[in-house]
């Protein structure tokens, strides 16, 4: 099973849970029984004998205990999330014995971290509503509970917001896009479009969830803006031009003029009705002060410089956030522009940002690239498509620990948990977003629900019936031998990284935590 659950005990002997079994269940699990029916093809119809899904307060929240025996089999979670997570390992036992067989025993679990979540990134490539309910029933399969959702970036803007048609009109789509890393300066010549309206959105969080995933919607700003201010140049600081087709870090940010902050308020606002989620994700990572340097904004509003700036409008939209009852989520940036006390920060910029974000006292989601970021490259083998940055193998992600060294109890206590990052410059299609997600997030999976002793010799063995299941399931996984010929992607190249050059770009890069 996986991930691991705490304790298995299943014994040799086995039966059929047959077509005339049914489902009794308590109030309010009405859901995930009609999930179950659905991910277990048994019809299950409401009844005694068969299948029990029930509450026990003596389960962790998100916990469960499965019993099955040929008499009756029992999901008791602490809540019905538990339940789910039961459910869960009930459809990969079934999937695992033979003919929908079911070994006698018990199994007893609960999730280490309250947060598991995966970030993905639709600006850079926008995946249609359908996959994205795809990659969330496969993010639930692997026991995750939130999905980051990075709606906009310098490359694209994806979420309609009324009063604001020019967003989507105009950067929801790019001329042409970036064909591999930025120091090839290559292109392919085609338009890539696409957005979500608000029905498509309250129709993922609904999807989400009765999968017990939350969705973090994500609104990168001041930075990363380029799409917006394409859109409307009268966001930015004097420049007008398209949405960004290159990768990279645009310098056109936002200025700070009160019909900005009251575009900004409106976007969260509008966020705020789709989302209900107590995190609102406003980015602010890769923020660029260059465009800032001379504006009239800084004397307006008191600044004390071009660095002020972020900082103070962090406070301006936390503010806005904490009035409409959220919280904000952002990057580990924030820890020095401007995060609010009560802010969640994602903790990327490798594995420092997590220890002095905790230390501050800042509640923190742990996701150094150097473990959690699956553009990053799978292998050193040359058929790998577009190999960008560092080396992130399957057994690399599985050793990833959210608590690093060094903290105490209390501190560790702000780790909410553990997130893996799928940003898509280089996956152009659901199928490539699949080869780099699994089965990478399945050791990701177990690094965030399970206890924290690994055995990878025992996940890979665990792994090679799951990958069946995955391969029932319709998932272009990377096989654990290598990428297959036709992975390769020879017209869009990469630009492979050492793992001392980054760590030494990420010394130079967290400087702002040292001071
Ligand atoms: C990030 O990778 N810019 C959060």
């Amino acid at each position: 099973m996986l991930p691991r659950p705490t304790s298995v005990q299943l014994s040799a002997e086995n039966f059929a849970l047959g077509a005339g079994a049914h489902v009794a269940f308590d109030d309010g699990l009405d859901s995930v029984a009609a999930w179950l029916r659905d991910a277990i093809s048994l019809p299950l119809p409401p009844g005694e004998g068969g299948l029990r899904l029930t509450i026990d307060q003596n389960q962790p929240l998100e916990g469960y205990a499965l019993s099955t025996a040929p008499d009756g089999v029992v999901i008791a979670g602490g809540s019905p999330a538990g339940v789910f997570y039961g459910a869960q390992t009930l459809r990969q036992l079934l999937f695992d014995g033979d003919g929908g067989r079911l070994p006698v025993g018990r199994v007893v679990d609960a999730p280490r971290f309250r947060m598991r979540g995966v970030m993905l990134d639709v600006a850079r490539h926008f995946m249609p509503v359908p996959d994205v309910l795809r990659f969330i029933d496969l993010a639930a399969f692997h026991k995750l509970n939130h999905l980051h959702l990075h709606l906009t970036d310098d490359q694209g803007w994806r979420i309609e917001v009324p009063g604001w048609e020019r967003l989507t009109e105009v950067g929801a789509r790019r001329s042409a896009t970036m064909l591999g890393a930025r120091v090839h300066d290559r292109y392919d010549d085609r338009p890539h479009e696409g957005f979500y309206t608000t029905d498509d959105l309250r129709r993922i969080v609904a999807y989400a969830a009765e999968r017990f995933v939350t969705v973090i919607p994500e609104v990168d700003m001041p930075g990363h803006m380029q799409a917006a201010i394409a859109a409307y140049p009268a966001l930015g600081n004097g420049w007008s031009g398209p949405v960004r087709t290159s990768w990279g870090i645009s310098t056109h940010v936002l200025n700070m003029s009160d019909q900005t902050l009251s575009f900004c308020r409106d976007v969260l606002a509008h966020v705020c009705s789709i989302f209900p989620a107590e995190l609102i994700g406003i980015g602010g990572d890769e923020c660029p002060a260059d465009e800032w340097v001379g504006s009239p904004d800084l004397a307006r509003l008191g600044l004390d410089g071009p660095s002020a700036v972020q900082p103070w409008f962090t406070g301006q939209m936390a503010a806005f956030l904490g009035s409409l009852g959220r919280r904000v989520f952002g990057w580990d940036e924030l820890l020095t522009r401007g995060a609010p006390p009560t802010a969640v920060l994602a903790a990327w910029r490798g594995r420092r940002p997590t220890v002095v974000a905790a230390k501050a006292g800042f509640d923190v989601i742990s996701c150094p690239d150097i473990s959690c970021y699956l553009d990053y490259r799978q292998s050193d083998d040359p058929g790998e498509p577009t190999p960008v940055g560092t080396l992130l193998t399957l057994a690399d992600v599985y050793a990833f620990d959210p608590v690093p060294h060094g903290l105490t109890e209390s501190e560790a206590a702000h780790i909410l948990g553990g997130q893996a990052n799928v940003w898509t410059e280089h996956m152009e299609s659901p199928r490539r977003v699949d080869y780099m997600t699994y089965p990478r997030l399945c050791a990701f999976a177990e690094a965030v629900w399970s206890t924290p002793d690994r055995d990878f010799p025992a996940f890979l063995d665990r792994l090679k019936p799951h990958l069946r299941h995955l391969d029932a399931l319709g998932v272009n996984y990377r096989p654990l031998s290598g990428p297959r010929p036709g992975d390769a992607r020879p017209a869009a190249p990469g630009n492979p990284r050492t793992l001392p050059d980054r760590l030494a770009e990420l010394h130079e890069m967290t400087a702002d935590l040292r001071r």
